[in-house]
């Protein structure tokens, strides 16, 4: 698909069949992520692909456990897709997605942040391209800060010095894609 065209056809998605993604697309996922643009060309961030729903669910509930509302900045995302914000009875923040892959940055580093969802955008972007459907979620640092997350990075072997930054959340949508909301305008200009 043109470039342009599938920025504006990607949808968050938060309602996800049973039906698993290959390998190979993950894989093919994961190496998009890893051609982001980073911070000093130091290739800091780690991805850790999840391709088993059941943990991912396990990892989705803990992503959702310290959920703070105090620090929203309004409270409705989606009526076609409605997320944790607009539900709070919701008990997963990944929405029954067979599969996530969580981007780790450096902890003590300047561009953590905006290096991980860097790699986040093209992943979801690849996942576009590959007709699989994606949502990025952040609170990846509260999501593991417990006896279960620590225990799942040291599986990983995730270094000390790093912490996760964001979930990518990945499978095929349920029901109805959703409708891309209109731009808004006055949001750019450009000076000749
Ligand atoms: C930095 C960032 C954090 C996000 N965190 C979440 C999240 O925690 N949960 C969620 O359901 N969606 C999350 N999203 C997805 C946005 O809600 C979504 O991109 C937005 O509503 C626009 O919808 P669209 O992606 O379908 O165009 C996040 C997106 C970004 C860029």
């Amino acid at each position: 698909m043109e470039l342009l065209e599938l920025m504006k056809t990607r949808r968050s998605i938060r309602k996800y069949q049973d039906r698993q993604i290959s390998r190979e697309d993950m894989e093919t996922i994961i190496e998009a992520g890893t051609w982001a643009p980073n911070a000093g060309g130091g290739q800091r961030s780690i991805i850790v692909g999840v391709r088993n729903a059941e943990l991912a669910d396990r990892i989705g509930r803990l992503n959702v456990a310290r959920f703070d509302r105090s620090m929203l900045s309004g409270s409705f995302v989606s009526t076609d897709q409605p997320s944790v914000i607009d539900d709070p009875t919701m008990k997963s923040g990944f929405y029954g997605a067979p599969a996530v892959c969580v981007v780790f940055a450096m902890k003590n580093f300047l561009y953590s942040i905006p290096d991980a969802f860097c790699c986040a955008e093209n992943m979801v972007l690849m996942a576009s391209e590959l007709g699989i459907s994606s949502c990025v979620v952040a609170r990846g640092e509260e999501t593991f800060d417990n006896e279960i997350g620590a225990a799942l990075l040291r599986e990983w072997n995730i270094p000390e010095t790093y912490i996760a930054r964001c979930f990518v959340l990945l499978g095929y949508c349920e029901g109805e894609y959703p409708r891309p909301k209109p731009r808004k305008a006055h949001r750019a200009i450009i000076v000749e």
